[in-house]
């Protein structure tokens, strides 16, 4: 049994749709809940759903050492699932082509640092984009440049807003991620 770990710094709605997905697998389980955020509604997810959760401060996740020595004791696989903090090098060194993120637009468009959440899907309102998209990637030590592992895309009408372009992208979150999860389970 592959043990996930899910990083989560706010909401969690695909931390918790990853947990449900893989709740009645036999390959692979989310065994943990990490957060840098007391206050994120993921926590709350977590104790609904039955899973361990821990907070990590934004420091000790910059630090590294007790987050590393937690991941090495529990993890084979990190998902990082709106997670807004920067992995620090000695974690991503630790795991190499175990530590997955999802960015909410079709990279490399609308990434790098300040591009999370709602900022992505306003600039892509903004810009007049046709199309944007989810991008599932390998982590590294920078931020959204890791190595692609899938894309998906979805069409923008003029008349739509940020929020309808973030429920766009996140039905392509909740479609995709766990099943590209699984995947890189099943190779591991
Ligand atoms: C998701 O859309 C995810 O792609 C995005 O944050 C949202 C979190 O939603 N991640 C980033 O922007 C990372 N740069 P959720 O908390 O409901 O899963």
């Amino acid at each position: 049994m592959k043990r996930i770990i899910v990083l989560a710094s706010g909401s969690g709605s695909n931390a918790e749709n990853i947990a449900n997905y893989f709740k009645d697998k036999t390959n692979a389980k989310v065994s943990y809940i990490l957060t840098n955020n007391a206050k994120a509604k993921v926590l709350d997810r977590a104790k609904r759903l039955e899973i361990s959760s821990k907070i990590f401060t934004k420091q000790e996740f910059a630090e590294g050492k007790n987050v590393l020595d937690f991941l090495k004791k529990e993890a084979d696989l990190i998902i990082l699932a709106g997670f807004l903090l920067k992995i620090s090098p000695e974690i991503v060194a630790a795991f190499p082509n175990k530590i997955i993120n999802i960015h909410p637009a079709l990279l490399p468009k609308y990434g790098g640092k300040g591009m999370y959440g709602m900022n992505v899907h306003n600039a892509v309102v903004e810009n007049k984009e046709q199309e944007t998209g989810i991008t599932i990637h390998y982590v590294n030590e920078n931020y959204d440049e890791g190595a692609i592992i899938f894309q998906e895309s979805v069409a923008v009408s003029p008349e739509d807003t940020p929020e309808i372009v973030a429920s766009k992208v996140h039905e392509l979150e909740y479609a995709f991620f766990p099943k590209v999860i699984e995947e890189i389970v099943n190779n591991l």
